[in-house]
């Protein structure tokens, strides 16, 4: 009973301290908000943006191209705030013949023509990148129409564009390259070796794949695909013009190997998977013990059911006798 009375004496003064605290509360938030007002704003969706949102925010839109591929119109909007665009475009910016619905028929039958259609918008403003694009291995075969070749938005997405010099990106990088130089399928078809797993293998590719795991914050000094090729201005590396090609190939190793000698490149195998004309003592090396691992395992299980045998057999007299 002792205890119910201070209760409800404290009972009033209470109440009152949780009024004064909610008060404070308020007021104190209301000064935040008053003091961040613009930078919230800038950081949500712009008023302009908004009407695109209200049907593209929404979870679970699509559109059925011609050919009959479909694919999601829902625009998670957040990945845009935190690409390198981030609120500085607008989605009118990149898409200008949208802001009126029904939007435009579309001109594209596939997936794939649809996005090539679509990154024409990055040479508005990326000049530079796309005339050197342009010239490149990459972008006249794009213009010939074959369909494997990468335009911008496939190595740097659309909606999710990221600092491109950020060491994140750079790490990638291989495996970028890789989604399409390591597929046998689609190298075969333009007479290429798919290099991307011998890549992997080799010293500078181990020490990348390490600080990806490791270091992803820090860029590998290691040479990745663009160190030895160029980025939009990728050569076919017979071109005499390449980094690559044989009179070229010392300065770019000594970009990185100041003191390389006259031999350092030609001692270079990267990506040559074994071979009898390619690294051969590795490839004899390898066939070797391809041969001599089963036939000591073959060997050694032979020996084993013959001793098995031969035990079961002493047995099974033994027992009769
Ligand atoms: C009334 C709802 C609505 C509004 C508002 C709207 N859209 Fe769409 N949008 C759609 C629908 C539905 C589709 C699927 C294809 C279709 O029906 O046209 C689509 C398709 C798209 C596509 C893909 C097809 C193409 O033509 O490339 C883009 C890009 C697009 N909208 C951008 C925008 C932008 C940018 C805005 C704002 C300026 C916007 N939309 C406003 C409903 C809307
Ligand atoms: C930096 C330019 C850029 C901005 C800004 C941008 N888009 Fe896009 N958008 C593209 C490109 C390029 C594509 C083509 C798709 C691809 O290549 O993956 C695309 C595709 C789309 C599609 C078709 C579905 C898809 O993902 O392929 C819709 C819908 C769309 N955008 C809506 C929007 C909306 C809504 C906004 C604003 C919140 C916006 N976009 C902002 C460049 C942009
Ligand atoms: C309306 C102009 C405009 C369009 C269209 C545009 N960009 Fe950008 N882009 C910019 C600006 C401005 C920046 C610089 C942002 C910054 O530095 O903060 C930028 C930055 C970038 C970066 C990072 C550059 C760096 O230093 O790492 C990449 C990559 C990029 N854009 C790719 C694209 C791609 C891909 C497209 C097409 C989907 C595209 N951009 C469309 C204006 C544009
Ligand atoms: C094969 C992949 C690939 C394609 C295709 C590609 N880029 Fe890049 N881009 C990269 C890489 C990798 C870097 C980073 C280069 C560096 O940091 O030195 C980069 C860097 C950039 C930058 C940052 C500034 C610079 O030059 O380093 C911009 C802007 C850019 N790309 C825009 C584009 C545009 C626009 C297109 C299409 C015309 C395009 N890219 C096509 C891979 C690609
Ligand atoms: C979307 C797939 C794709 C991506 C991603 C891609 N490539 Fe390619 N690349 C190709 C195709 C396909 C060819 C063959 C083009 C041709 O022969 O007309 C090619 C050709 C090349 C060649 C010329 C080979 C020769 O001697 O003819 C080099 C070098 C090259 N790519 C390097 C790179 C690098 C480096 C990257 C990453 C920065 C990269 N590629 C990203 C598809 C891709
Ligand atoms: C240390 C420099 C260096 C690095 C790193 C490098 N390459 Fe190469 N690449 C070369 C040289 C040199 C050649 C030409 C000699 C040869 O074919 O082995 C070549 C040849 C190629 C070819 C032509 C293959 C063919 O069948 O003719 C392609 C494609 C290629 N590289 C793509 C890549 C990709 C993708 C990466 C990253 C995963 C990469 N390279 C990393 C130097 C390099
Ligand atoms: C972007 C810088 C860069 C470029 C370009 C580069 N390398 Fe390297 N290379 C490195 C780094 C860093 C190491 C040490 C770490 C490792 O083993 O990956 C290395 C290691 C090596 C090694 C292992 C032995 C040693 O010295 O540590 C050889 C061999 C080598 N590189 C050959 C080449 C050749 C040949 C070329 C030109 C075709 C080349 N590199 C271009 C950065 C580069």
């Amino acid at each position: 009973m002792g205890t119910v009375k201070p209760e409800v004496a404290v009972g009033c003064p209470r109440v009152l301290i949780r009024f004064l605290v909610v008060l404070a509360g308020t007021a104190a938030l209301l000064a935040v908000l008053a003091g961040t007002a613009a930078p919230t704003a800038a950081a949500g969706p712009s008023q302009e943006d908004e009407t695109c949102l209200a049907c593209h925010g929404t979870p679970g839109l699509s559109l059925t191209l011609p050919g009959g591929e479909s694919v999601s119109v829902s625009v998670d909007s957040a990945l845009l705030r935190q690409s390198v665009h981030g609120s500085a475009l607008a989605c009118a910016t990149c898409h200008p013949d949208h802001t009126r619905y029904p939007h435009p028929p579309l001109i594209a039958r596939t997936l794939r023509d649809y996005r090539v259609e679509r990154s024409e918008v990055c040479k508005t403003c990326h000049s530079q990148q796309a005339d050197e694009f342009a010239g490149s291995v990459h972008g006249r075969a794009l213009v010939m129409g074959f369909p494997d070749v990468p335009t911008c938005t496939s190595c740097h997405g659309a909606h999710d564009v990221m600092r491109a010099s950020s060491p994140a990106f750079r790490n990638n990088t291989p495996q970028l390259c890789g989604s399409c130089h390591g597929n046998p399928e689609i190298m075969a078809r333009y007479g290429l070796r798919p290099v991307y797993e011998a890549y992997t293998r080799e010293f500078h590719g181990v020490t990348t794949a390490l600080y990806k795991l490791t270091k992803p914050y820090s860029p590998t000094p290691a040479a990745i695909c663009y160190d030895c090729h160029g980025v939009h201005d990728i050569k076919d590396t017979e071109d005499p013009a390449a980094p690559v090609a044989r009179r070229n190939i010392l300065t770019t190793c000594r970009r990185c190997h100041p003191t390389a000698g006259r031999f350092f490149a030609s001692a270079w195998t990267e990506h040559k998977t074994p071979g009898p004309d390619a690294s051969p003592l590795v490839w004899y090396v390898q066939i070797f013990y391809r041969v001599l691992i089963p036939a000591v395992l073959g060997f050694l299980a032979v020996l084993t059911v013959l001793d098995l045998s031969r035990w079961a057999g002493d047995r099974l007299k033994g027992g009769r006798a």
